[in-house]
């Protein structure tokens, strides 16, 4: 089966405080799939996804963002959210006044005196979250804690394209089997899309990923077999690996 691109983006450059943090990046994410995205600290992959959501400070210099075909390149973060791309934080803020049962309702569409259905709570339940409907959001969580309501919050919104930043970074064993189990099934249950950045490869144990994509010098490479890549940037280092997949010509972002 041949799978069409949900998102593209051509010769996108991106200024972050007058910095050029990305430089010319070229690349597109398959609709139905997921794709792991590695890269060194500090190669523009936060602010990728951050540009791609259109969130402020992120500034395009040219460049352009296709989203199921559709030009997004100038539409505001609501747009972007209404048509089905969603991001979750490296470091998910505390959003103080706001329970972060309100915020779910607000997700599904409900009003705040709506109730969750069956369905609902036990997918509350399965995140082990239920205790935390009357907290303020994020306010006092834990690091995985807070992993826990950002990616619950991401599937109620019942997005197309999960834009997903270092969703294991925190995230004790148990957490990280339910966490990524649960976007593997959203995934496979939807037919969306996932870009998700690790560090490490434990991830892809549950997440059956298509892509290993790394971020490098502004450059933008995507191959098949996610879990070999892994396991090359730890024997050769990411330009390593990326210089051996080069030469072997495997993956077909380079090919296009
Ligand atoms: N507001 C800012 N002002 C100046 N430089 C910034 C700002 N935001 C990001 N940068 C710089 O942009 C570069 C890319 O940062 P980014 O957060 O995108 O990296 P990353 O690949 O996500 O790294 P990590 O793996 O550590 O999360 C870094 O050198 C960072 O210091
Ligand atoms: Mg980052």
């Amino acid at each position: 089966m041949i799978n069409m691109d949900i998102l593209e983006v051509r010769d996108l450059s991106v200024n972050v405080e007058d910095k050029l943090i990305l430089k010319n990046i070229t690349f597109s994410l398959k609709e139905g799939v997921s794709h792991i995205l590695f890269g060194p600290n500090g190669s523009g992959k936060t602010t990728l996804i951050s540009t791609l959501m259109g969130l402020p400070g992120y500034e395009v210099v040219s460049g352009k963002i296709f989203f199921m075909g559709e030009d997004i390149t100038q539409k505001g973060v609501d747009e972007r959210a209404k048509l089905g791309l969603v991001v979750s934080f490296q470091n998910p803020p505390e959003i103080t006044g706001v329970r972060l049962g309100d915020l779910l309702k607000l997700c599904l569409g409900k009003a705040s005196t709506d109730e969750f259905t069956e369905e609902e709570q036990k997918q509350i339940e399965a995140f082990k979250l239920t205790s935390f409907l009357n907290r303020e959001t994020n306010v006092g969580f834990s690091g995985g804690e807070r992993k826990r309501s950002e990616i619950l919050q991401l599937i109620f919104l019942k997005p197309k394209l999960m834009l997903l930043d270092e969703p294991d970074s925190g995230v004790d064993v148990e957490s990280l089997r339910l966490i990524a189990s649960e976007i593997q099934h959203y995934v496979e249950a939807t037919g969306s899309s996932a870009l998700i950045i690790t560090h490490k490869g434990d991830i892809m144990e549950h997440v059956k990923a298509g892509y290993g994509c790394i971020l490098l010098q502004g450059q933008f490479h995507c191959f098949t077999e996610p879990m070999g890549i892994y396991e090359d940037i730890k024997k050769l280092g990411y330009e390593g690996c990326v210089a051996c997949r080069m030469r072997t010509r495997e993956g077909w972002q380079s090919e296009q």
